[in-house]
């Protein structure tokens, strides 16, 4: 199914107005503002395009904390926000993107906070590292910097669809860990709490979207090794894999304006924030994420897998020669 086509069915249903970017993913829709209160024919419009766009932007929306969690509800189950529950064990389900506190202060760049965020900048998957990943986080926009601050995406799947067929088929049937720590202590210190909430967590190399059939690998900062594979061998393939996603001719810059609600799959897309002058600007960007449903598998875990979810290989220990 081609992107093109797909968007006149769409667009036919619905008032919804859907123009895909140019290029491998991304489309930017307008006819609908973001609430708990859309029709049940938009929300599939809206789900359907979310499956073969990946990356949706909605424009000059008219949002709010209360909306955008009310719509959150509406694409699945909201993720609790994992570094508040990590560090203290309390549930939100709003993670603030930027330098502004929730008390309107703005923190400049030396703040461990905004430090920290600095691993945003590292092409990412949210919550890969978890054992159920999210399937889409929901990024709208309040305060933007006058320069900079792109988030830019590239398409795992479009990644995928670009591979040598050789190198399709010696991926298709592998694992990989993603792992929190491994990514983000390279960054800044992870409080041990929160590191001891998040162990390394295994899942499919290749996954496959349950509406059409597309496949993507799914790599990115978090995805520490291949298990069976040594170290080298699995840092070559996972950084191969990346590199080819994220080719320049391949990514989207998205330029925030303040009202943009963007939407994307984090079962197939790869994002990271390009950095700002946070001494000089505000930016508040507010996110909720929706949990997926593909469990991977924590080693040594004592939690049955769930339905649907994957099997550790014979290959997950340490190779005997
Ligand atoms: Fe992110």
């Amino acid at each position: 199914m081609t992107p093109g086509r797909h968007a006149s069915n769409v667009a036919a249903m619905t008032k919804l107005n859907i123009e895909p970017f140019n290029g491998d993913f991304g489309a930017r829709v307008t006819g609908t503002a973001l609430s708990g209160d859309i029709d049940p024919e938009t929300l599939a419009s809206i789900r359907s395009a979310f499956d073969s766009y990946s990356v949706l932007c909605f424009p000059d929306q008219d949002m709010s904390d209360e909306k955008q969690l009310a719509f959150t509800r509406l694409l699945g189950a909201p993720e609790a926000e994992h570094v508040t529950f990590g560090s203290t064990g309390d549930v939100t389900y709003f993670g603030t993107v930027g330098n502004v506190e929730d008390d309107g202060s703005k923190r400049d760049s030396g703040f461990v906070g905004t430090r920290y965020q600095k691993g945003n900048q590292l092409w990412h998957s949210d919550s890969s590292f978890r054992e159920v990943p999210s399937a889409a986080s929901i990024l709208h926009a309040y305060e933007v910097p006058g320069e900079a601050g792109e988030t830019e995406f590239a398409s795992q799947r479009a990644g995928y669809e670009r591979l040598p067929g050789d190198l399709r088929e010696t991926i298709d049937p592998l694992y990989v860990v993603h792992d929190y720590v491994f990514s983000r202590s390279q960054v800044a210190p992870v409080n041990p709490n929160h590191a001891a909430s998040l162990p390394p967590v295994m899942h499919k190399l290749v996954k496959e979207n349950p509406a059409n059939g597309r496949k993507n690998y799914f790599v990115g900062s978090h995805a520490r090794s291949i298990p069976g594979w040594s170290g080298i061998d699995s840092r070559r393939l996972l950084d191969d894999l990346l590199e080819r996603a994220v080719e320049l001719a391949h990514i989207h810059a998205h330029n925030w304006q303040v009202g943009d609600t963007v939407i994307w799959d984090n079962r197939c897309i790869l994002h990271r924030g390009t950095g700002y002058d946070a001494d000089r600007w505000r930016r508040r960007l507010r996110q909720t994420r929706v949990v997926g449903d593909e469990p991977g598998v924590i080693p040594g875990s004592v939690t049955p897998p769930g339905p649907g979810s994957v099997t550790p290989p014979p290959l997950y220990r340490e190779p005997s020669a």
